[in-house]
């Protein structure tokens, strides 16, 4: 497979046309990006990790019924997916209180809620991604509600399969983002699920092991990338 015309550069990764029909590269970076853009680093050897987290982690979901828009992985950074047309949210689940839910809520970090949560967010830069509901979606024609009911259903179904996932693994799943695309008719996963895109935190210290340690200047970024991808196992 070929990479042909580069479509999009994105903050995290690049995407490119191929010489496949209906099939995208998609080339993960190691840049980093926080508050819409405002805070601007590189956390070396992201790029691969988070490549070979999400297609592990995309076949785990394939297995348990979830569609993705995974096709193969063709090397330590680059991907063939599915082409699809992102359906522009952000969607977000929140298993524990932690990062804007817990600032806007007054509420501290770490409480484990009541049930998850959902929420979306409309992706436009211009705007700082804001904080949307599925009547706002419908209404300014971004989503339809079947395929706002599908995408609650599936990424519910992510959140079950996940949490018991990493906590085979000694991590508790705070919180994720991640998006959806439509392809021949239907909804599919698309994007990454990595530590840039989710909450991951040891189940015994509560150590963040994620995006939170570059955000917050934690320090041992790297390191906390290389330990969750050594206890799944990734290479
Ligand atoms: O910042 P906030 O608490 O709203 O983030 C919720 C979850 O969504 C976190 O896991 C964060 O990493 C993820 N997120 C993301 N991309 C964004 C915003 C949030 O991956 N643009």
């Amino acid at each position: 497979m070929k990479k042909l015309e580069m479509l999009y550069e994105g903050k995290a990764k690049k995407v490119y046309t191929t010489d496949v029909e209906d099939v995208y590269i998609v080339d993960y970076k190691d840049d980093a990006t926080a508050f819409n853009g405002l805070k601007k680093g590189t956390i070396s050897g992201k790029g691969v990790i988070n490549n070979k987290m999400t297609n592990h982690i995309f076949k785990i979901l394939e297995e348990a019924g979830v569609p993705t828009h995974l096709v193969e992985e063709l090397s330590d950074r680059e991907t063939a997916v599915k082409k699809v047309e992102i359906v522009p949210l952000e969607v977000i689940v929140r298993n524990v209180s932690a990062g804007s839910f817990a600032k806007k809520l007054g509420m501290e970090e770490g409480k484990k809620l009541i049930a998850p949560t959902l929420e979306f967010s409309y992706k436009n830069d211009d705007l700082g991604d804001p904080m949307i509901n599925d009547y706002y979606a419908i209404a300014i024609g971004i989503a339809t509600r079947e395929e706002i009911e599908r995408i609650t259903e599936l990424v519910f179904k992510v959140n079950e399969v996940l949490i018991e996932y990493f906590a085979g693994h000694g991590i508790d799943l705070i919180d994720f983002k991640v998006e959806f695309g439509r392809y021949k008719g239907g909804i599919i996963l698309a994007d990454e699920i990595s530590p840039d895109t989710c909450r991951l935190w040891d189940s015994n210290t509560h150590d963040k092991l994620d995006k939170d340690r570059f955000r917050r200047d934690l320090g041992n970024v790297e390191d906390a990338y290389m330990e969750v991808a050594k206890r799944l196992g990734i290479k």
